[in-house]
């Protein structure tokens, strides 16, 4: 059994704004995804309707057997901005995650139970943070509060971690660091994973498997391997040769392009 199959999802926003076109594709339970695609292309819609947050207007997501948006707890994500309270040590702001899956009355009197707390010690260790657990969020680098919003996602126990851009917004051995982890995370919890990603580099280094959205549709699925420039190419650009040319010129221009390039 797929841990995550859609079925023919469609999604058209107002009248006729078609984000995503007859989408299918199952995920194996533990499978790390990459989804690439350039901006507007559908990335941030396909990851709400994994989440439950957006509606297909078409078409069927189902989550380890069930459709999706039952238990919301059942999703965990992680944004490409923290979202943390800054006032608040990393140890409670990865505990709030478990917001969604204790008893509310309790959690609204932060009276978490002691399984709570360990979780979010367990979550804060497998992203490298166990000794700044205590440190204020508002103090951390970008990298580290990228990880406190990992350990959070994992501090809800999800079937699912989804991550939109999670890096996007770091440097690149921050956004390096930030994957590596969780990466880690992932394949030591087998928690199947989709992450959209724009740095391609960093996605052909961390993926598993990868999709590659255009203009709403799925134009590929593939292995590292399969991966090519070319498939690269077409994702970001199709046939719009003027494009890719513009941004080659660019690359050869800009210092930081292929600093990473192995
Ligand atoms: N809430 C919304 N209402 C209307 N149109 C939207 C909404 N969200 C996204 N879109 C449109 O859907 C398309 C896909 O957007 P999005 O999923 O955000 O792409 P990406 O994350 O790849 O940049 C774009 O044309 C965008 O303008
Ligand atoms: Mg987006």
């Amino acid at each position: 059994m797929p841990a995550v199959s859609l079925d023919n999802v469609t999604k058209i926003y107002g009248r006729d704004t078609v984000a995503l076109e007859d989408i299918s594709f199952e995920i194996p339970e533990g499978e790390f995804v990459v989804l690439l695609g350039p901006s507007g292309a559908g990335k941030s819609t396909m990851l709400r309707v994994l989440n439950g947050l957006t509606q297909p207007t078409e078409g069927e997501v189902i989550i380890n057997e069930k459709p999706v948006g039952g238990e919301r707890s059942e999703v965990g994500m992680v944004f490409q901005m923290h979202y943390l309270i800054e006032s608040m040590s990393a140890f409670r702001n990865a505990l709030t995650g478990a917001l969604s899956r204790s008893n509310f009355a309790q959690s609204a009197l932060t009276m978490y139970p002691d399984e709570d707390k360990r979780a979010a010690l367990e979550a804060l260790e497998t992203v490298g943070l166990l000794d700044e657990a205590g440190q204020r969020a508002g103090s951390m680098s970008g990298g580290q509060k990228q990880r406190v919003g990992i350990a959070r996602a994992l501090v809800q126990d999800p079937d699912l971690l989804l991550a939109d851009e999670p890096v996007s917004s770091l440097d690149p051995k921050a956004a390096k660091d930030v994957m590596r982890y969780m990466k880690e995370a992932a394949k030591e919890r087998n928690l199947t994973t989709v992450a959209s990603l724009h740095q391609v580099n960093i996605a052909r280094e961390f993926g598993d498997r990868f999709l590659g959205v255009r203009d709403g549709e799925l134009i590929f699925d593939g292995d590292r391997e399969d991966l090519t420039m070319d498939v690269v190419d077409q994702i970001y650009y199709g046939d719009d040769e003027a494009a890719k040319e513009r941004a080659e010129n660019l690359a050869t221009t800009a210092p930081e392009r292929g600093e990473d390039d192995e």
